[in-house]
């Protein structure tokens, strides 16, 4: 099938459409707050006004029409109300208009099964790190478990909130990688991890506090990388042991730093285990994401009625089906 995929939890809506084999388009635009964090009002109002350019422009790379399309999957959660709002209409519409079936996606869905795609990974344990979430998921049991996540905030929003207090405007976690490369003395930063559980807000705290008394930037944001990464590192090796799994996959926007990726691999490496990182063009929100997800609900015969098409802001992974792996282990 040709499945197109809307995408608009957050700063970026997007469209992207995929078949079986490839990623046939995938176009987008982000909403930068002028200052400060993003007010989900004036992050929806940017993807009311950019959604139709996107989906002709999405329409227009990959040379077809809605006549082609055989499901429109749409981001239904987790996300800000306003925007999963505009995106769902969107989708109804077309759905609609064309008589295409549609199909509500879970956004970590997107995210795992874009890097599922682009890495041939079979049945990985994945560490999902973006703004809103840090979780460890796999595969048990016909669909995906958290098997770890953050108890407070995201590391993406953690990162993003430093650099907002110093004057970095969203999305902070590229310059602060950057700044982190330039730094050298590790400061003690709290590494937070119970069992499976991490937490960010204590590293925030410090790194505001080791600021004040004059540490400089650099080697905070080193210090703030290196603990946040470790910690992360520690719940993924663990739940490879748990699993009994053999490939690790990462995934979702802070996948794309680079001290992050080596940490992941140094360790698969000391494993014997596989890891797959995903294609940082994938790592930020897209639409070729959900598309991607679609498609396989849609292999599986999975069909939703347009009255069940309802945002749902708080949706976690685990409560959808995922029948299209067979679960290594379980
Ligand atoms: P969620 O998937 O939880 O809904 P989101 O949709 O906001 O979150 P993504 O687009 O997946 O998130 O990721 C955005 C986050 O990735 C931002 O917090 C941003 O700072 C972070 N990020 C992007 N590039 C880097 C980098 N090089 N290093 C660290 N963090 C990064
Ligand atoms: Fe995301």
């Amino acid at each position: 099938p040709v499945v197109m995929g809307l995408e608009g939890t957050a700063h970026t809506v997007s469209c992207g459409i995929v078949d079986d084999n490839s990623i046939l388009s995938n176009c987008s635009s982000s909403y930068v707050p002028p200052r400060g964090g993003i007010h989900p009002r004036e992050a929806a109002d940017h993807h009311a006004d950019h959604i139709v350019p996107v989906i002709e422009k999405a329409l227009a790379e990959s040379g077809l029409t809605m006549k082609d399309i055989d499901l429109v999957a749409f981001s239904q959660g987790p996300g800000l109300g306003p925007c999963l709002r505009v995106v769902a209409t969107a989708a109804r519409t077309l759905s609609l208009k064309f008589s295409i079936p549609i199909q509500g996606v879970n956004h970590p869905l997107g995210h795992v099964e874009i890097g599922r795609k682009l890495s041939k990974a079979a049945d990985p344990v994945m560490l999902y790190v973006s703004g809103g979430n840090t979780q460890v998921i796999a595969h048990l049991r016909g669909r995906y478990r958290v098997l770890g996540e953050t108890t407070d905030i995201g590391l993406g929003n953690m990162l993003d909130k430093f650099a907002r207090e110093n004057g970095i405007p969203f999305p902070g976690g590229p310059r602060i990688e950057e700044l982190a490369r330039r730094g050298s003395k590790l400061l003690e930063i709290p590494y937070s991890v119970k069992g499976m559980e991490t937490s960010f807000s204590g590293i925030l705290t410090a790194a505001f506090a080791f600021l004040s008394k004059g540490e400089s930037m650099e080697d905070v944001c080193y210090s703030i990388q290196e603990v946040s990464f470790a910690m992360l590192t520690e719940v993924l090796e663990r739940a490879l042991y748990y699993t009994n799994k053999r490939e690790i996959l990462l995934a979702g926007g802070v996948a794309r730093n680079h001290r992050l990726r080596e940490m992941v691999s140094s360790m698969a490496k000391e494993a014997g285990m596989s890891a797959y990182l995903t294609d940082e063009r994938y790592c930020m929100d897209n639409g070729a994401m959900i598309a991607q997800a679609g498609l396989l609900m849609y292999e599986k015969g999975m069909r939703e009625k347009i009255e069940n098409t309802g945002i749902n802001p708080r949706f976690r992974i685990d409560e959808v089906e995922a029948p299209w792996i067979e679960s290594s282990n379980n």
